[in-house]
């Protein structure tokens, strides 16, 4: 354990050393920049050499848009440098002139210029407003109260809240300030202070060699020890693991699978398309062919979905929005049965984070193709997979996938607590036929981080991903 304070550190401390509470953003030091300023806080806080006091504090950036603005100049600027050449000009006329016609008018209205006639006549108040709003967006952390929320309004600035600090040195801050003046203490041993011999006439910076400072093992994530688990669980039981892609074409993540084109889940609402400059080459062209003619014609008996595909909304490039595209792929090229297959892999979906939904998470995928898969055996194997891992109650609900009939939902109960951990179901003959498929196949897709939260006994998916070291060294497997 180093002992003593660092060069940055001493510099705080020395910044401080007349005693008066100081916030962290009047910390000015050469060659320090804030984030070098705020570690060595943190550590001299983390060391007990100051006292902190928080304030909850506003702070204003400004947004792309407001960018956009300043730099070519906000709508209503263009408007009123146009008027003051004129004195007066007609809507119409303004409306050709210039891109932000609307907003521009309606802020020009607010300074006090208001249509007449459909003439706008120019007025010079306006420009001291103008002036007000420019000198905002670029110093925003200037700007008075009333601008402020009008320009947050317009979506040009936006408010985020943190937590100042301010800062006192205190006693034992003056006695390392004093103690470990970098200009005598020096903290490297330089290969020519050995071969020199000045090393004996420098003063080295102690060291704490006693262990009980704290000397700690590392060890397996939680998340990591959780997929670990469940891995090996599907290795017992006879699976094989596969691996995808994150990004994925919309044939394979979504057409193969008979969702259909228009289907919402393929809106922009819900998942993220990826574009590419890379000259790419799709592995099994195929693909798009076979599902054009299921979804528009059907397969055998089965009708189709009776639309007209579009080939080219196949070859969109998508953020995998689940694993059972590992699954479809991996059957495509595997078609001898039985397959015991699984992988547990991240998904991205295009949604708002809250207690039970991340954008980006883990799938617990698997599937079972062979001559016994049904909805009896995916009954029994969601019951046995769940108990492995110590959740004994779990209920098996009606639900609707597009590629899969029938379909089941499946929950957890733990402490009456319950919470939807996935889907599954048998595959329907759209989906098994056109991959050359002769028997059933059960499938399931499942979320690993909800799994988490009742396996760790935690609230919030989000908690999985906070870097609460405590948690990490100590998180206890409850079950
Ligand atoms: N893919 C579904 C989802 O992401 C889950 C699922 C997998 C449903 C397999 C049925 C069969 O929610």
């Amino acid at each position: 354990m180093e002992k003593g304070i660092s060069r940055n550190e001493y510099n705080v401390l020395n910044f401080i050393k007349n005693g008066s509470w100081v916030s962290e953003s009047s910390i000015k030091i050469n060659n320090m920049d804030d984030r070098m300023i705020a570690s060595a806080v943190s550590y001299l806080e983390s060391k007990g050499y100051i006292d902190v006091k928080r304030s909850l504090k506003k702070y204003y950036y400004i947004t792309d848009e407001g960018k956009k603005y300043l730099e070519n100049g906000l709508p209503e600027e263009i408007a009123i440098k146009i008027l003051k050449e004129r004195k007066s000009i007609a809507l119409d006329e303004l409306k050709e002139l210039i891109s932000d016609y609307k907003i521009a008018i309606s802020n020009l209205a607010r300074y006090g210029i208001k249509p007449n006639n459909g003439l706008l006549n120019y007025n010079d108040a306006a420009l001291e407003k103008i002036k007000m709003i420019r000198s905002c967006l670029e110093n925003p952390q200037e700007c008075d109260m009333e601008t402020l929320s009008l320009l947050k309004r317009r979506s040009l600035l936006r408010e985020k809240n943190y937590n100042e600090r301010i800062i006192k040195i205190n006693d034992a801050g003056l006695k390392i300030l004093n103690e470990f003046n970098p200009d005598i203490y020096i903290d490297k041993l330089t290969t020519s202070m050995l071969v020199n011999n000045s090393w004996k006439n420098v003063r080295l910076r102690p060291f704490d060699l006693n262990p009980d400072a704290g000397l700690r093992g590392s060890g397996l994530h939680p998340l990591t020890y959780l997929t670990e688990r469940i891995r090996s669980i599907f290795f017992d039981l006879g699976f094989t693991e596969m691996h995808g892609h994150f990004v994925e074409y919309t044939a394979w993540n979504m057409d193969m699978l008979f969702i259909p084109q228009d289907h919402p889940a393929r809106d922009l609402q819900d998942t993220f398309y990826a574009s590419t400059d890379f000259d790419y080459k799709m592995e099994n062209p195929e693909i798009i062919e076979i599902a054009k003619s299921v979804h528009e014609h059907g397969i055998n008996k089965y009708p189709g979905w009776g639309y007209k595909f579009d080939e080219n909304e196949s070859k969109k490039l998508v953020l995998r929005t689940h694993t059972t595209v590992n699954t479809i792929r991996y059957l495509y090229n595997n078609r001898k049965s039985p397959q015991y297959i699984f992988s547990i892999e991240k998904v991205f979906r295009h949604e708002s984070v809250d207690w039970k939904h991340l954008a980006e998470f883990h799938q617990i995928e698997g599937a079972v193709y062979s001559k016994d898969a049904s909805l009896s055996t995916l009954k029994w194997f969601m019951r046995e997979f769940y108990r492995r891992l110590g959740f004994d109650d779990i209920k098996l609900i009606p639900s609707y996938y597009p590629y899969t009939e029938p379909s089941m939902d499946v929950i957890v109960k733990v402490n009456g607590r319950e919470i939807e951990l996935g889907g599954s179901g048998i595959f329907r003959p759209e989906v098994t036929k056109p991959l050359g498929l002769k028997y059933p196949v059960f499938a399931f897709g499942l979320g690993l981080e909800r799994l988490a939260i009742l396996y760790y006994k935690l609230n919030d998916v989000r908690d999985i991903y906070n870097s609460d070291s405590e948690w990490l060294r100590s998180y206890k497997i409850n079950l």
